[in-house]
C-alpha cells in the first residue's frame, strides 16, 4: 500500500483482506461525523458535515439540531431565497464556493442540497427546500452540485423521499401512490442523480406507503440504482436506521450517527449466519471505500478560499433571489435627495434574520445589516431614522409593549419621505423540527403594517421568512413589497442595493404565495393523523392544484417584476422527431426584449398542458427556463428544447412514462400566470390506452378506431341510432351490456368480436 494520503485505495486488494468485523465496521459511522477508519489497512476516517447553504463543520462538537458552534463559514442565501433566482450559473458558482470552503476545512462530503418538494407552505424545513416544483428545483440542485463536486468534495442529496413535514417525522408514513411520487416527489431526485451524480445521497427519516425509506428497497436499490444508474453511496439520515441489517439489504451503505456495539454486531451475526450474503455486504464496503478514496486528493490539499470574495458571491446571490412583489407607481428604487427622511421601520433592520435554524445553522462569517448599510449607501446628507415598531424576543409578544413600540414607529412614519418596513417571521416561528399551524405574519406586524398605511400611503415592506406567508390581509396598505427569503449573511447589503436601485430585482416566485392557507390542496392532509399522511391531492401540489381549480392567488408561482419591463413575442414552435422513435423533440423559440429604460435580467418560462388526457393532468407545467440578463433596449432570441418526458405522465398501467397522443399547449411567459403566448401543436403517439376485451366499456370500444370499426360495420346494433342512450349506457361493460335485452348486443356476438380484434 502506497503512504502517499492522496493516493486511491486499491479497493479489490481491501475487501480480500478486511475481516468481517472490519466490514461491518465500515458501513457505520465511527461517531457523528465521522466514517469508521480500519488502522491496520490505511483506509483513514473521512469527515462529513451539513448543511445546503454553508458549511456547518464542527471539528470538535456533535449536534444535528444547531446547537454548537461551527467554524466560521460564508452564509448563503437559503435554498428558498437561491430557488427565486432561477439561475443556473448562480447556484454553480454558490456550488463552487461551497465547495471550497468544505475542502478548505478538511470535510469530504457537504449534506446537501435539500429537494424535497414543498407540498405545504407550513412545513418548517421549506427554507432548506428549493421550489413546489420538481424540474426547476431538479435543474437548479444539478448545479449546485456540479459546482461543489467540482472542487474534489462530494454531496448528498436529501432528503430521499416524501419527506415533506416536519411533524412526526421520524416515524410518519407518507402515502403516496406511484404516479404523484414519479411526477412530483422524486424527479427532483432523478434529475441530480443522472445529471450529475451527487457522491452520496441520503435517506429520509419517515417511512414512505409504510417502510421506512432506510429500508425501502424499492426506492435505495429498484428506482435510485437500477432505473436512474446511481453510483455513489447512500447514507441515512442522523437516527434513520431502525434495523441495520433491514437496510443494508434495502441498499444503505452507511449508518450515520452509528450505533456502535449494536448495528455493527447485527451485521456481524447476520453474516456468520449466512443471513447477510457476503456480496451485499461487500457491495456496500465497496462503497465506503470509494467515497474515502475519492476525497483523497482534496484531503490532502485542502486549498484556501477568500471570505471576501465569497461574501460578495453571497451578496450578489442575495440580490438575484429577491423578488419584487409589488411596486404601485414605482415607489422603488428610491431616490434619495439631500435633505431626504427615511424611515426605517422594523426590528429585522437591526437585528436581521437571513438563515434558518436547525442542521442547516451556519456560523457566519460576517453579518450585514441593512440599516447599517442603508445609512451609509444614502449619504451624509440624507437622514435614516430607526424605529423598531416592534418585539421579536422568542416570538413572545408583550401587547402594551408593541402598542408603544407601534406608536412610536407611526410618528415616525407621518414626518418621513419614505417609509420602509421590515417584516418577517421571528426564529421562533419556524425551523427544522417542527411545523407552522399558519402562515400568517405575527399579529403585531400586520397591526403595524395597517397603522403606518393609515398615515403614509408609500409604505414599502420588506420581508425576511423562509417559506411563504400570507400578504393578503394587509398588502393594501403598503406600496411596495420585496420578499428577500432568508438572503444569507449579505442580505443586508443586498437588500439595500435593490432599495436604491443599484441592483434591479430579478427573483421570480419559485413557490406560490396563497391568498389564505385554506386554499393549499394540502390542506385537508396536512401533516396528517397519528403516524400517517396520505397526500390526497396526488399531483396537484402548488400552481398545479391553484390552476386546476381556478383559485385566485396573491402571487403566482413564477412571477417577479424588475424595474425595467419585458416584452415576450416572436414564438415559434417547431416538432421533430416522434414519441413512438423516442427521438421527439419539440424546439420553442421565443424573443425576449427589454423594453424599458434600466438592464435587467427576464426569466421565460415555457409551460406544457395536456389538453385532452385520459387521466387527470395539470393545466401547465414548467417545462423549460432561462434567464436572460438585457441592456436597455436589447432583444436576445431564446431557444429551448422539450423532448418526450416534457409531455409525458407516469402510467400506472404500464409501469412507465407515456406521451398520449393529441393536443398539447406550450405556452411562454413570464409566469404561470402571465403567458404572453400560447401555441397548440399535436403530437402522433402509440396508444396507451389498455387493449379492448369484453370488459370494455361501450364508449372505450367506439373511441377505439379499430373498435370502432367493427362495432360499426354494417352500420352496428340498433342502440348506436340513439346518441342519448349512448351517453347513457356508454359507461357500461360490453359485457354488462350484452346481458341487456333489446339493445341489440349479445354474448355471441361480442365474442365474435373480440375474436376479431
Ligand atoms: C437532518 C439532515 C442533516 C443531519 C445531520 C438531520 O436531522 O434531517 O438534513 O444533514 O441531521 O445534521
Amino acid at each position: 500500500m502506497s503512504d502517499r494520503q492522496d493516493a486511491p485505495l486499491d479497493i479489490d486488494a481491501l475487501l480480500n483482506e478486511l475481516t468481517v468485523e472490519e466490514k461491518a465496521s465500515l458501513c457505520l459511522g465511527s461517531d457523528f461525523w465521522h466514517t469508521a477508519p480500519v488502522e491496520g489497512l490505511q483506509i483513514p476516517a473521512i469527515m462529513v458535515a451539513d448543511g445546503p447553504h454553508g458549511l456547518r463543520a464542527q471539528l470538535n462538537e456533535a449536534d444535528h439540531i444547531g446547537l454548537s458552534g461551527s467554524v466560521p463559514a460564508t452564509c448563503f442565501p437559503t435554498a428558498a431565497a437561491m430557488g427565486s433566482s432561477w439561475n443556473r450559473d448562480l447556484f454553480r458558482s454558490v456550488g463552487e464556493a461551497l465547495g471550497r470552503e468544505t475542502r478548505r476545512w478538511g470535510v469530504s462530503v457537504l449534506l446537501g442540497p435539500g429537494v424535497n418538494m414543498k407540498r405545504s407552505p407550513l412545513c418548517g424545513r421549506n427554507f432548506e427546500y428549493i421550489s413546489e416544483d420538481p424540474w426547476l428545483t431538479g435543474e437548479l440542485a444539478t448545479a449546485i452540485v456540479v459546482g461543489i463536486q467540482g472542487q474534489g468534495v462530494g454531496t448528498s442529496l436529501k432528503h430521499y423521499a416524501a419527506n415533506n413535514q416536519e411533524h412526526d417525522r421520524l416515524r410518519v408514513s407518507a402515502e403516496v401512490d406511484e404516479r404523484s411520487l414519479r411526477e412530483i416527489y422524486l424527479p427532483a431526485f432523478e434529475r441530480v442523480v443522472t445529471q450529475a451524480q451527487p457522491w452520496t445521497v441520503m435517506c429520509a427519516y419517515n417511512r414512505l406507503n409504510g417502510t421506512y425509506a432506510s429500508e425501502h428497497h424499492w426506492l435505495l436499490t429498484e428506482v435510485l440504482r437500477d432505473e436512474w444508474g446511481f453510483e455513489g453511496l447512500v447514507v441515512s439520515d442522523w437516527g434513520a436506521v431502525h434495523d441495520r441489517f433491514a437496510a443494508l439489504k434495502a441498499g444503505l451503505d452507511l449508518e450515520m450517527p452509528p450505533a456502535l456495539g449494536f448495528s455493527d454486531a447485527a451485521l456481524v451475526a447476520a453474516s456468520r449466519t449466512g443471513e447477510l450474503a457476503d456480496e451485499v455486504l461487500d457491495a456496500s464496503v465497496r462503497r465506503v471505500l470509494e467515497l474515502v478514496s475519492r476525497s483523497q486528493p482534496a484531503r490532502a490539499e485542502p486549498g484556501s478560499f477568500d471570505e471576501a470574495e465569497h461574501h460578495a458571491l453571497a451578496r450578489r446571490a442575495a440580490q438575484e433571489s429577491a423578488v419584487l412583489l409589488k411596486n404601485d407607481g414605482a415607489v422603488l428604487p428610491l431616490q434619495p435627495s439631500p435633505g431626504m427622511r427615511i424611515a426605517v421601520i422594523g426590528e429585522f433592520a437591526r437585528t436581521p434574520r437571513f438563515q434558518g435554524a436547525g442542521s442547516s445553522q451556519v456560523n457566519p462569517t460576517r453579518v450585514d445589516v441593512a440599516l447599517e448599510e442603508l445609512v451609509a449607501a444614502a449619504g451624509s446628507d440624507v437622514e435614516v431614522v430607526f424605529e423598531p415598531g416592534f418585539g421579536i424576543e422568542d416570538g413572545k409578544t408583550d401587547a402594551e409593549k408593541d402598542a408603544e413600540l407601534r406608536r412610536s414607529a407611526v410618528e415616525l412614519a407621518r414626518k418621513a419621505d419614505h417609509v420602509l418596513l421590515f417584516l418577517g417571521l421571528p426564529g421562533a416561528a419556524e425551523s427544522e423540527g417542527f411545523d407552522r399551524t399558519h402562515i400568517d405574519l405575527p399579529d403585531n406586524q400586520v397591526a403595524l403594517v395597517s397603522a403606518v398605511g393609515a398615515v403614509h400611503d408609500r409604505a414599502v415592506a420588506v420581508l425576511a421568512n423562509g417559506s411563504a406567508v400570507r400578504v393578503s390581509t394587509w398588502q393594501h396598505h403598503v406600496a411596495g413589497i420585496l420578499e428577500c427569503w432568508l438572503g444569507g449573511q449579505a442580505a443586508g447589503a443586498a437588500v439595500v442595493d435593490l432599495l436604491l436601485g443599484a441592483a434591479n430585482p430579478s427573483g421570480k416566485l419559485a413557490e406560490t404565495i396563497p391568498v389564505r392557507l385554506e386554499d393549499c390542496s394540502s390542506y385537508l392532509n396536512f401533516p396528517g393523523d397519528p403516524g400517517v399522511v396520505r397526500y390526497g391531492e396526488g399531483i396537484f401540489i402548488g400552481y398545479r392544484g391553484y390552476d386546476a381549480c381556478h383559485q385566485p392567488v396573491s402571487y403566482p408561482f413564477g412571477f417577479g417584476l424588475s424595474y425595467t419591463t419585458f416584452r415576450i413575442d416572436d414564438v415559434d414552435v417547431a416538432v421533430a422527431g416522434s414519441v413512438a422513435d423516442g427521438d421527439l423533440e419539440v424546439r420553442v423559440r421565443a424573443t425576449v426584449t427589454n423594453t424599458g429604460a434600466v438592464a435587467g435580467a427576464e426569466v421565460v418560462q415555457i409551460y406544457v398542458g395536456d389538453v385532452d388526457a385520459s387521466v387527470a393532468r395539470p393545466v401547465r407545467e414548467l417545462k423549460a427556463f432561462e434567464k436572460v440578463l438585457l441592456d436597455p433596449g436589447e432583444s436576445r432570441q431564446v431557444m429551448l428544447s422539450l423532448d418526450d418526458r416534457s409531455f409525458a405522465f407516469w402510467s400506472t398501467r404500464l409501469a412507465r412514462w407515456a406521451v398520449e397522443a393529441g393536443d398539447f399547449e406550450i405556452s411562454v411567459g413570464s409566469s404561470s400566470r402571465d403567458l404572453a403566448v400560447t401555441v397548440t401543436i399535436s403530437l402522433e403517439a402509440p396508444s396507451v390506452a389498455p387493449p379492448l376485451n369484453a370488459d370494455s366499456t361501450l364508449h372505450e370500444w367506439l373511441a377505439d378506431p379499430r373498435g370502432r370499426e367493427l362495432f360499426t360495420a354494417n352500420d352496428g346494433p340498433p342502440v348506436l341510432q340513439d346518441d342519448e342512450l349512448v351517453k347513457v349506457i356508454g359507461t357500461m361493460p360490453m359485457s354488462t351490456l350484452a346481458a341487456f335485452p333489446g339493445l341489440g348486443i349479445d354474448h355471441a356476438t361480442l365474442e365474435h368480436l373480440v375474436r376479431q380484434l
